[in-house]
């Protein structure tokens, strides 16, 4: 693509922002779509300078990562219902006057879930984690209509706290705290569960949140947010027990994809998502 007077522009707003594959997704779906676009990271210390400054730039739409995705929240035009739930927004899409935010990552992990034919609808779930990652899927949870989250964390009053929150806000006893070792507890059923911890992430790859077998008996999919590495040891394990695993690639990957259809309306197959899925995969050094 040629850059010239009327090249838009979109990017990432975050401290660090270095080490970002979102290059990778947006500038080739802009290739892709033959789209005048170009997408760049840029480091970032000043909210509200950034934002605002962006707006007065007519930057088309901004990723927003680590620190940020809580503190633009106050130079937003408008936030989705979601995302101010959550209270995090990583997307800003460009309107008349100013930002609107959303939260891609928790739709990215559905879309992703769903390209795995996994439902969130009417079942159980069980969350790792109580951690801000964790809070934001017991929310996307809630939306979806789980019909109950089982929240285990090595802090039972941090997994308190955030039931509290999700379960004022769906006004239901939707979320049932528990310590990390009270999984006997757990209804007698093969269960969804989503590993919300930062434990197994690289380079502490032999870690698990849970390593006790028979935990890994009454689970039926276990989805980690982690994809570094690309297969954790959460992962090995529910697989030693005959479960279905995934990673979290695919959740970065549809995060980067609907952020990208929101800015440019427009709607990416299929295909051209598992292409992007190749080409991340190439960047971050996996064969297979
Ligand atoms: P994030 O924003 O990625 O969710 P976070 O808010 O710091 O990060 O949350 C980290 C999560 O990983 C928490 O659930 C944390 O458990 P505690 O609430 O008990 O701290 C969990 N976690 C981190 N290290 C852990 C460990 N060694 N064992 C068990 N849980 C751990």
């Amino acid at each position: 693509m040629e850059i010239n007077g009327k090249t838009s522009v979109c990017g990432l707003i975050g401290n660090p922002v270095e080490h970002t594959l979102s290059p990778v997704i947006h500038n080739t779906l802009a290739k892709e779509f033959g789209h005048n676009l170009a997408y760049v990271p840029f480091l970032v210390e000043n909210v509200k300078q950034a934002v605002l400054g962006a707006d007065a730039l007519h930057i088309l739409g901004l990723n927003v990562t680590v620190p940020h995705k809580s503190a633009v929240i106050p130079y937003l035009q408008e936030i989705d219902p979601l995302a101010k739930a959550i209270g995090a927004v990583n997307t800003l899409v460009k309107t008349p006057g100013g930002y609107k935010g959303y939260n891609t990552d928790m739709s990215g992990l559905l879309r992703a879930m769903r390209s795995e034919g996994i439902t969130l609808a009417n079942r159980p779930v069980v969350i790792l984690g109580a951690g801000g990652a964790a809070r934001a899927v017991a929310f996307m949870c809630g939306f979806e209509e789980v019909t109950q989250i089982y929240m285990l964390n090595r802090s039972l009053d941090k997994a308190q706290a955030v039931a509290g929150e999700v379960n004022g806000y769906f006004g239901k006893e939707l979320v049932r705290p528990m310590a990390l070792d009270a999984y006997d507890e757990l209804p007698n059923e093969k269960l969804l569960v989503i590993q919300s911890t930062s434990v197994g992430l690289s380079p502490n790859d032999d870690d698990a949140v849970i390593t006790d077998e028979a935990f890994y008996e009454r689970v039926a999919i276990g989805f980690d947010l982690i994809y570094k590495p690309f297969e954790t040891r959460f992962m090995k394990l529910c697989k030693e027990r005959g479960a279905q695993a995934y990673n979290g690639l695919k959740m970065l990957l549809y995060q980067g994809i609907i952020a990208y259809e929101k800015w440019m309306e427009i709607s990416v197959s299929d295909e051209t998502s598992m292409m992007i899925y190749e080409k991340m995969k190439k960047a971050m050094g996996i064969d297979a």
